[in-house]
């Protein structure tokens, strides 16, 4: 696929749809910064690349995105090794497995964490710099739960939500710059988040899911769902009124 970008950071690249994005990236071309804990699997995954390449074009950066105090320098760092910056994805999330009757504040505070306040301490950064350039493409990864808050997993969805209002802020915010703002919403896809989990359909790769985002990034999408096919359920489910969704186990 032939891309636009020539210097992006992938946050959360070490396993998943952020590991597929940043290795259709340089296969594209592009020079990337993989951020993400798991520093030797970041490592492995960049040798592979750059031996491909047959030279230096994926970077490893090991980086907790509880560490919101060191994103403004690691940020500016990852730029300056690339040699510009075109494009961030945002992809880190938990999905907690939550019994019905559970709530527990840290496991909430956790997801929260990782899945918004991360996606807000990074994309801050890439927002800062794209309004002074007039250029640039920031990707969160969503979700199709954030569309409604469904009974299963109530701070999931919420993180989701949430993150789908923020990103869509910084678009009103951004666009009027010539800053893309775009909100990937996968449904169900084949990563180590969702092993184990029944029930699932329409299940698709990671390596199509990051076909499919970055496919909607280039086109300068606002909101993309993946595959397509779940922005038909994700319309449908907002209509349905309170009181049946509360009965609906979806
Ligand atoms: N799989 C699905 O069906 C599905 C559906 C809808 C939305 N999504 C969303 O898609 C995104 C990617 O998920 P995935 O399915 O690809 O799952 P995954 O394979 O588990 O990937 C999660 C990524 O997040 C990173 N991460 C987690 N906690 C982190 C932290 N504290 N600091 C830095 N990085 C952290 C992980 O890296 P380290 O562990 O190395 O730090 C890993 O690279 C998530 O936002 C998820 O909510 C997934």
């Amino acid at each position: 696929m032939n891309l636009p970008w020539k210097h992006a950071i992938v946050v959360g690249a070490s396993s998943g749809i952020g590991e597929a994005i940043a290795r259709r990236l340089v296969r594209a071309g592009c020079r990337v910064a993989l951020i993400a804990r798991r520093a030797d699997r970041l490592e492995a995954i960049c040798a592979q690349l750059n031996r491909e390449a047959g030279s230096e074009v994926a970077i490893a950066v090991g980086h907790d995105v509880h560490v919101h105090e060191e994103i403004p320098w690691l940020f500016q760092n990852c730029a300056l090794r690339l040699g510009g910056l075109d494009a961030i994805f945002y992809a880190p999330g938990v999905l907690p497995r939550i019994a019905p009757d559970e709530y527990d504040t840290a496991t909430d505070v956790e997801t929260i964490q990782v899945n918004l306040l991360g996606a807000i301490a990074w994309l801050n950064q890439a927002a800062l710099r794209f309004e002074k350039t007039g250029r640039g493409t920031i990707v969160g990864i969503g979700s199709i739960a954030g569309d409604r808050g469904r009974r299963g997993n109530p701070v999931y969805c919420t993180s989701k939500a949430a993150l789908a209002t923020y990103l869509e802020s910084l678009r009103n915010r951004l666009g009027r710059r010539g800053v893309k703002v775009v909100t990937a919403k996968p449904g169900f896809i084949d990563t180590e988040m969702t092993h184990g989990l029944t029930g699932m359909i329409w299940l698709i790769s990671a390596d199509r899911a990051a076909e499919l985002i970055l496919r909607a990034a280039r086109r300068g999408r606002t909101t993309a769902y993946i595959p397509e096919r779940w922005r038909l359920v994700g319309l449908v489910v907002r209509m349905i009124p309170s009181f049946l969704f509360r009965r609906l186990n979806v």
